[in-house]
């Protein structure tokens, strides 16, 4: 079973050929209320209102090297049946903002995954673009800009991949002190 982080990257991955230049991903767990709330909102290209009518719908793509286009409409249909959806709003030359809501303790709901390292490999790759991030758990948060660290730690620190796998381990230890759960992330770098 694809777990959450695979699903968010494809959502992400989208963002990135929309040549966005800053993303922001916000987790919004309720226990509670047992609710997950994803968005994931960007500054790319956008899409045209006739084209995003239909973005959801599998045959959708404006790849070329690949006939179906699966990142929306996969996470749309295993969001449905964990007891959410999916929904897409954009603007042509704003914006897009996607979210994703479902039952958090629903038995087929995936867990998370490694997050904290699909996300350092993004900003590690993708120099150019700046990530926002935040996580929040009822009344916990943790938050993440890349704008900020860029500015504290300078603008080299977040293409050293040693800095990198150390802010892969807080980020991990900090999603666990609010709650998140996750699966371990293994010693070491990438
Ligand atoms: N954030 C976005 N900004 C602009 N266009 C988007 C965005 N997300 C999706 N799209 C458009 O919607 C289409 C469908 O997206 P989807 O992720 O479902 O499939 P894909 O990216 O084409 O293929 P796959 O995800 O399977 O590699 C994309 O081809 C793209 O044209
Ligand atoms: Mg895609």
């Amino acid at each position: 079973m694809e777990d959450l982080s695979l699903h968010i990257l494809d959502i992400v991955e989208n963002s990135l050929m929309a040549g966005a230049r800053l993303i922001e991903v916000a987790m919004e767990e309720d226990p509670a209320g047992d609710s997950m709330t994803i968005t994931v909102s960007d500054d790319g290209q956008g899409m045209a209102p006739e084209f995003l009518a239909q973005a959801t719908d599998p045959f959708v793509t404006t790849r070329t090297t690949r006939r179906v286009g699966l990142g929306l409409s996969l996470f749309k249909a295993n969001a449905t049946s964990w007891g959410g959806g999916l929904e897409v709003k954009s603007q042509p030359g704003a914006g897009t903002t996607v979210r994703v809501w479902f039952q958090r303790g629903h038995l087929d709901r995936p867990p998370l995954g490694d997050w904290p390292r699909t996300l350092c490999g993004l900003i590690l790759t993708r120099q150019e673009v700046d990530f926002r991030y935040l996580h929040r758990v009822g009344d916990q948060e943790f938050e993440l800009d890349t704008r900020e660290l860029r500015e504290e730690l300078g603008p080299e620190a977040l293409a050293d991949p040693q800095v990198m796998a150390l802010l892969r381990q807080q980020i991990a230890q900090a999603l666990d002190q609010i709650g998140v759960a996750q699966v371990p992330a293994p010693p070491g770098g990438f």
